[in-house]
């Protein structure tokens, strides 16, 4: 069977055979179809880029119908089960999983680089007290460019990969500098031998006299957490990641501009969404009259629906499992029955099912980070702390990858046809 596709274009009857690699064709290829004269030839336009693969990949694999997430081939479940937030960033950028003396290899290496230029703290003096942590949190990244001018050398490898270790390592810092902003606090820094998400909880949660000692059932509920954000292919805030990696800006301006992607309440920013809804509708019994509300259009349930899947989300399934673990250590959260009677709800009306609209990760994610101690205005920083291993995996695949030109989509002008300037005094 000829793996090519067929066009008439009845402009012009010409025939075009185009051909089919991976379930696509090549946009350029339609550029050929051309209906004469001045006329540049066809493009495809996809507004949200939803139906074009605009680039290769190796590190994520989605099925969206199936409910199906694996990174390097490895299934979500098991790296949420059986590996830890470190681990997976190595998969992520490396491409395996790594031996033992590479994972204390790379553990040494994180860790070596998680202290922030000391210069930077007066940054955190700059900001309104209430500032939002993702705000300080984008001007983190870009302030910590000017401190590593040797990141700009983007066609170097070993640059590259210092790089990539300092803002790995980093982001657990700033975003607990971030978050003391709102409490008075000037930065700290991670207390010597702490885990990576251990040092994280501590700096978050520590007073300058009581030092903070993470419950393992907690520290090890937020490292999972980490595991089902570290990658998630090409979603938004990737997107931005490649798109301004593409024009060879440094890493740390990149990561500037996917922190700003993430922040929107439709992306990271969905589980402070889903915890200021649950505290809107108060009550188990108002559950039905909301539910009403989104069907007419009043509002959207957050924390249900996505781009890609259509039947479950796989990370929400594993995200319940951890609540339950965290609830054991904490009690249950007030607001966990509203969830709950939300999603039974949902689960059986037909507005939802009907539109393929199920619970994703952020549906409980915001409870459990809730019940360990987390403001709501932080859920969307832990989201990218987490994130900036496939941020930076994808970064570094990108830049290794010969296809890779700067980002510049194409549009259809809509706009007025030419007309002739009009002095002020003219202008009616
Ligand atoms: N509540 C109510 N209706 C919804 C929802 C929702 N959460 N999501 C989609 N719909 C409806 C939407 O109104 C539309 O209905 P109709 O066909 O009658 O116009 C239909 O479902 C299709 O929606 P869409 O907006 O075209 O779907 P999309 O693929 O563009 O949007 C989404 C995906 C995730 C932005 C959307 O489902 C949403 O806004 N969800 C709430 C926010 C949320 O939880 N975001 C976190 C996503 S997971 C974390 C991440 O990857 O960032």
């Amino acid at each position: 069977m000829a793996e090519t596709l067929s066009i008439t274009d009845h402009r012009t009857g010409r025939t075009y055979e185009l051909p089919i690699r991976d379930g696509a064709v090549r946009a350029s290829d339609l550029r050929k179809i051309a209906a004469g004269g001045e006329d540049a030839g066809l493009l495809s336009y996809d507004p949200a880029l939803g139906s074009t693969a605009a680039v290769r990949s190796r590190i994520t694999f989605i099925d969206g119908d199936r409910g199906i997430l694996r990174h390097r081939g490895y299934p979500i479940e098991q790296l949420a089960e059986q590996s830890s937030y470190l681990e997976t960033t190595f998969l992520l950028l490396q491409g395996d999983l790594p031996t033992g003396s590479e994972l204390a290899s790379w553990t040494r290496d994180v860790h070596a680089n998680r202290v922030s230029p000391e210069r930077l703290d007066r940054l955190f003096d700059g900001f309104a007290a209430d500032a939002h942590p993702m705000g300080v949190m984008i001007a983190a990244w870009a302030a910590l460019s000017t401190y590593y001018p040797d990141a700009r050398t983007i066609s170097d490898e070993g640059v590259r990969r210092r790089q990539t270790l300092r803002i790995l390592a980093q982001a657990p810092t700033l975003a607990a500098a971030a978050a003391r902003v709102r409490r008075g606090l000037g930065p700290t820094r991670p207390p010597e031998h702490s885990s990576f998400v251990g040092g994280f909880l501590a700096m978050l949660f520590g007073e300058p006299d009581r030092p903070y000692t993470p419950h393992p059932v907690l520290e090890r509920a937020l490292d999972v957490l980490f595991v089902l954000h570290a990658d998630h292919e090409q979603n938004c805030s990737t997107f931005a990641m490649r798109a301004v990696g593409s024009s060879h800006a440094d890493p740390f301006s990149a990561c500037a501009a996917a922190t700003a992607a993430l922040f929107g309440p439709l992306h990271g920013g969905a589980n402070e969404a889903v915890l200021k809804m649950l505290s809107g509708i108060g009550d188990v019994r108002q559950v039905p009259a909301f539910i009403e509300r989104v069907k007419g259009g009043g509002t959207r349930l957050m924390g249900f629906g996505h781009r890609v899947y259509k039947s479950y989300d796989p990370r929400a399934a594993i995200i319940k499992r951890t609540a339950d673990e965290v609830f054991e250590v904490t009690g249950r959260s007030p607001l966990l029955e509203i969830a709950m009677e939300l999603e039974r709800i949902a689960l059986q009306d037909d507005y939802f099912v009907s539109r393929r609209l199920y619970p994703n990760v952020d549906f409980y994610s915001g409870l459990i980070y809730q019940a360990i101690g987390f403001p709501t205005e932080m859920f969307p920083v832990l989201f990218a702390v987490a994130r900036t291993a496939g941020w930076l995996a994808q970064w570094e695949e990108m830049m290794r990858d010969p296809d890779t030109r700067i980002v510049r989509p194409r549009q259809i002008y809509d706009g007025p046809a030419v007309r002739d300037y009009v002095p002020v005094d003219r202008r009616r």
